[in-house]
């Protein structure tokens, strides 16, 4: 699996904590991150892109966006055709999202959750299989929402 990562300055921190767990709790996973890499200001929209647009043309598998409320990255993400990109902040959310949604990127933000969260809603997001079945029905009519217009 290939996974990209970014943040905006606003969770720069929370990316290389994230990052260090994917480092030694999915050493299978390859991680590519796409910046930001310092605390000087940058826009959101230009990193949910760099994260997205790749994960929609099937270069990559999945992706994780931070910024301080994940909310800017999510709004940005879910432009992007072919995303499905859910804001969580709860460990429950992290594992519906997947099972029954699909969600190819993650959002989370660090002025929101805790470093500790951040790492469980990954790991159970990465481990956690899409069911397919009965929701499939609702994610094909997502995506097809999409297409058509
Ligand atoms: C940046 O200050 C902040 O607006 C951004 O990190 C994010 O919270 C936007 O949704």
């Amino acid at each position: 699996m290939k996974l990209i990562i970014g943040s905006d300055h606003g969770a720069v921190d929370l990316k290389e904590e994230v990052k260090r767990v994917l480092k030694e709790e999915f050493a299978e996973v390859e991680v590519e991150d796409v910046g930001t890499f310092g605390t000087e200001s940058v826009d959101y929209p230009d990193i949910a892109e760099k994260v997205c647009t790749p994960v929609a043309n099937g270069e990559a598998d999945r992706g994780i966006v931070l910024c301080g409320t994940g909310i800017g990255m999510s709004m940005m993400a879910n432009k992007v055709k072919g995303i499905r990109a859910s804001l969580v902040s709860d460990l429950f959310s992290a594992e519906m999202t997947r099972a029954h949604n699909n969600a190819n990127v993650l959002c989370m933000g660090a002025r929101i959750i805790s470093e500790y969260m951040a790492w469980e809603f990954t790991k159970v997001w990465l481990s956690t299989e899409y069911l397919g079945g009965k929701y499939a029905k609702r994610v094909e009519a997502m995506m097809n929402y999409e297409k058509n217009r």
